[in-house]
Formats: C-alpha cells, structure tokens, sequence
C-alpha cells in the first residue's frame, strides 16, 4: 500500500513525527502488510526556525518531495499547492493521501486528492470553533467534508462530525497525536538549562547588546500570531501595552516570537517599546524541546494556537486563551483542561490573569492522550483499509 502524507506548517511537524515513526516500526515487524510512505511537504513554512529545526528536533525524515510553496495569500498558497500536488499525485498514485490539522496544506491537498479520486484521510478531524473568519475553520470544514477516513483526537470532534451527518464507518476516534511527541520527548526536554534557552535564542543579544536577559524565579510565558490579534493596530497596541506592564510588571515575560507578529509590530512602531523594556524576553521561534522546557515551568501561559493549549492541558500550565472560541473545548477548565478563553479585551485579561495566577498546575490527560494515537493510525491502515 502506498500512502501519500502532507505537511506545510509547523503545527503539522510534531503531529507527523509519531506517523513517521509508527509506520516504519509497523514495517520493519514485516508483517506482510508493507506500507509505502511518501511525504510532502508543501514549504508554507520555509524558515529554518519555523520548519528545519523540527525535522532535525524530532527525527524526520527530510520530506521525499518539497513543493517550495512559499509565502503569499492563501489563495495564492492554496492554489499553488494544488498545481504542484495534483503532479506529484498523477506521478505516484498513492492509495491514500494522509492530511494533519487545520493549515492550508491541509485544504489544499485534500481538495487535490479528491479530484483525481485518492482516497484522503484526515487526522485531527472534527474541530469546530464555530468562527468563520478563522482560515483554519474554513480548512476543516473542507477538508472533513471531502476525507474517506476522520480521524478525531477527541469525543467532542466525533460528535461534531456526526452533527454534520457524516456517516459513522468513516469516524474513528484515535487520540491526540500531537501528545505522542509531547510523550516521546518529555525527559530530553526536562534535561535543558532554561537560562540557555534565552541566551541562545535571545533577540534583544542581537539587537541591543548588553541588555538584561535573566530570567531567574517564575515567568510567564506567551506566542500571539493570529491575524485577529495581530493585524490590527486598535487590538495589538492595548494587547502589548497590557502585556508590558501587567505581566511583565509582575515578573519576566517570555516571548518567542512569531514572524508575522515582529512585522505587525515594526509597522505599528511598538518595536522599540517592546525591546526596551527589561522585564520582557523577546526571542526567536523556538525548537520544539526548548518550548516544551518553557511550557514544564511557566507560571502562566497566554497564548492564541490551539497547539498549545493542548500541551498546558496535558502539563497543567494555567492557559489564558487569546481568542473568544476554541475549537478544542476539551482543553478548556470547565471540561478538566488548564485553559480559559479570555480574547483580546485588556480587562478581561487583566483580570483572569490576576486570578490565575494564585491556580498551580493542575494537569489533565483526556481519553486517548497517552502517546498512542500514531500506533493506532497505523493499525487501521494495515487491518480494514489496507489497500
Ligand atoms: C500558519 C497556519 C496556522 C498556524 C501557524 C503556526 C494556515 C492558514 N495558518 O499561520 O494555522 O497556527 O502557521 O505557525 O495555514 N513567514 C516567515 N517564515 C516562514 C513562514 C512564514 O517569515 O517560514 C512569514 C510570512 O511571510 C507571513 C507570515 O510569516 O508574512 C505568516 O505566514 P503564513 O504561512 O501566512 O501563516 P501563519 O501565520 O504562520
């Protein structure tokens, strides 16, 4: 059997790291089931901190084809990833093309598979935030609408689904995959000096020499990237000018900092104020281990990626969700998570984050986060839909 998967952005690399792994141990079992494995990698994400340090970090293959996609609009991603994939499918004619998450590699080469009449199974199916203008909502409801096979890491996702009239033999609830990694490299992540986190990935080293750059005791720490917290000069400045003296007044505030935040920040001039300020640690994106370090002993987590809210869930982090939906209700407080959705109103976070703060951690594993959701995958494509 010949199975096709895709990455594109860098949630999609810890969720296929496990895949990679699980099927080459399902082959060297030779077991009479072979199962051929291609990957895609569309090259949405191209940086080398966004998309190569997680191959190397965590054991990936370098993909067998890389579509050089690039940056650009999302029609602009979407339609090239398309071109390019409907080649690379004529060429290889899997029996299945394995799609991950909610990216636009994910819209793209679903919607590729389908046409040319490839079976296409979708891993982390049926999340919902309800919130259309997310471009992530959208690229779920395509995708999950086209898939063969939707593979959900949660009951809620199931039920979803379900609600939309999807029929049941093409539901199986799995698991989280993304935990398996967390899982796989909890220990190696225990073991890293945070101190040589910051130093090392330090973007204050490089722009002003010489500055403050401790971070000894508890620290908060937070990654924004989402256009609706972002692209905006009326959300972003409250945001960073509450961040600043909220949180940073109380102790460090360390931020790994998305590309498309440093722009948005350079354009609305709030650069030097952020860089300045000696209780704030701005650093690159981080590997997938440095993060993972960070997240074991923060005080508080703000963040708005749904990735993250699942790790604070599985490590008990308190999360403060910047965003007014999620389409992960499991992580959230009220269904045994760590996480609350609080916005982008400065109030409302000042004020959940006041409140936090006096919660320890308090970690939660929800059915099927056990670090064997890849194994699971596995055995459905060598038992009922070996090709
Ligand atoms: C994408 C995903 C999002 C995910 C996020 C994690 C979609 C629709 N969105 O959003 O779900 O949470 O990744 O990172 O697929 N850029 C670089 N270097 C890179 C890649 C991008 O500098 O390697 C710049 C681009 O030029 C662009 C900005 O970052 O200005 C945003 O990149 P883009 O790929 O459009 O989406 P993300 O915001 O990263």
């Amino acid at each position: 059997m010949k199975i096709v998967s895709v990455v594109g952005a860098r949630p999609n690399f810890m969720k296929i790291a496990p895949l990679v792994a699980s099927i080459k141990k399902h082959n060297s079992n030779n077991t009479g089931k072979p199962i051929e494995h291609i990957l895609v990698h569309t090259g949405q994400h191209y940086d080398v901190r966004l998309s190569e340090s997680f191959f190397q970090d965590l054991n990936i293959p370098q993909p067998d084809i890389n579509l050089e996609i690039g940056s650009g609009s999302h029609a602009e991603q979407v339609g090239l990833t398309m071109i390019a994939f409907e080649k690379v499918l004529r060429e290889h004619k899997p029996d299945w093309v394995i799609v991950l998450g909610d990216v636009n590699a994910t819209l793209a080469c679903s919607v590729t598979a389908k046409k040319e009449n490839i079976r296409c199974c979708h891993v982390e199916a049926g999340l919902r935030s309800g919130d259309m203008t997310m471009p992530e909502e959208i690229n779920r409801l395509v995708t999950d609408r086209l898939s063969d096979l939707l593979l959900t890491p949660d009951r809620i996702s199931g039920d979803n689904l379900r609600k939309e009239g999807v029929p049941e033999e093409k539901i199986r609830f799995v698991g989280n995959i993304m935990i398996d990694t967390l899982e796989a490299n909890r220990e190696r992540a225990a073991n890293i000096n945070i101190q040589d986190i910051v130093q090392k990935n330090s973007i204050k080293n490089e722009e002003k020499p010489g500055s403050q750059n401790q971070v000894s005791g508890p620290y908060a720490l937070m990654t924004m990237h989402r256009p609706s917290n972002v692209d905006h000069k009326e959300v972003l400045e409250p945001l960073v000018n509450l961040l600043l003296e909220e949180v940073a007044g109380r102790m460090p505030l360390i931020w790994p900092i998305h590309p498309r935040a440093i722009k948005q920040i350079k354009t609305y001039n709030l650069w030097e104020k952020a860089l300045t300020h000696p209780n704030l640690v701005l650093l690159h994106p981080l590997g997938y281990h440095d993060m993972l370090r960070l997240n074991m002993d923060a005080e508080i987590m703000l963040t708005d990626s749904g990735g993250l809210q699942e790790e604070c869930c599985v490590l008990g982090t308190p999360c403060l969700t910047l965003r007014w939906n999620t389409e992960r209700p499991v992580t959230l407080r009220e269904h045994g998570g760590a996480s609350v959705l609080v916005g982008n109103n400065v109030d409302r976070i000042r004020d959940e984050f006041r409140k936090t703060l006096a919660n320890g951690a308090v970690p939660s594993t929800p059915e099927l986060w056990d670090g064997h959701t890849a194994d699971r995958i596995v055995e459905l494509f060598a038992g009922e839909f070996y090709a």
